[in-house]
């Protein structure tokens, strides 16, 4: 489709986009993060913007620089910082939405207690253990609570050997989630993470390969957002 085409395809749907990575809290200066940029959902956000959709962007923690060279005025951003905000906003902001593409990278694991004061080191020379309970799985939550005519699509980073494996893994996860398309990532050291391209292969809900793309972010958005309207199309509401 040229893009004359395509301009506006997206217009009348109210989308939810997570975004960065959530952080945990250790003590008031200390937290367990990760390398996610946010870029890659910033793009699908400003995708579905330039589409014709309303959007509702729930960033967790971006770059510097990242959200406001997206902005556009259909997107409404949401700020959470931890799994659990991220959790709330993205259900109060699912409710209604026709779409809900959780590409926050999600911490899987807190610490199960966090000090209200700084952990010193006297307190703990040579070493320190801390105990990590799971967080909520935000994204197997929408699966399991359905919306009829509601699409979830869900993103995974994997480091896998071959592709066979990386399709193997993307279809576990995918039945896992009970999601209706799954935006598998390659990642390692160099590529995905911080980066500002990027290679996925979009696995539907039957875990066949609906669309696979390279390239800059936004090609990769526009790509993913082709597979959620084929998708919507194929089961419709
Ligand atoms: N996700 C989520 N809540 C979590 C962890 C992950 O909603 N607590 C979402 C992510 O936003 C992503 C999808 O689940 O859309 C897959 O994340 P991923 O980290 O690949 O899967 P996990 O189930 O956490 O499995 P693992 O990290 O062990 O591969
Ligand atoms: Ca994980």
């Amino acid at each position: 489709l040229s893009l004359v085409e395509r301009e506006q395809d997206l217009a009348g749907l109210h989308v939810v986009v997570s975004t960065g990575g959530t952080r945990e809290p250790l003590d008031p200066v200390r937290y367990l993060g990760n390398r996610s940029s946010g870029r890659q959902g910033t793009a699908l956000a400003r995708a579905a913007a330039d589409r014709g959709a309303r959007v509702t962007l729930v960033a967790a923690h971006v770059d510097d620089g990242v959200l406001e060279d997206a902005m556009s005025p259909r997107i409404s951003l949401v700020r959470a910082g931890t799994t659990a905000d991220l959790g709330e906003a993205v259900r109060t902001a699912a409710s209604g939405a026709d779409v809900v593409v959780m590409a926050a990278a999600v911490a899987d694991y807190r610490p199960a207690e966090v000090a209200d004061r700084k952990l010193a080191k006297e307190s703990s020379p040579g070493a320190r253990t801390i105990e990590l309970v799971e967080t909520e799985d935000i994204l197997a939550g929408l699966g399991r609570d359905r919306v009829p005519g509601r699409t979830i699509v869900g993103f995974a980073a994997e480091t896998a050997p071959t592709r066979d494996e990386l399709l193997e893994r993307g279809r576990r996860k995918l039945a896992r989630k009970g999601a209706d398309l799954l935006v598998l990532n390659e990642v390692g050291w160099s590529v995905g993470f911080e980066s500002a391209s990027n290679a996925v292969i979009v696995l539907g809900a039957d875990g066949d390969v609906a669309v696979e793309a390279s390239g800059s972010k936004r090609a990769v958005a526009d790509a993913v957002w082709d597979a959620v309207l084929a998708s919507r199309m194929d089961r419709p509401a």
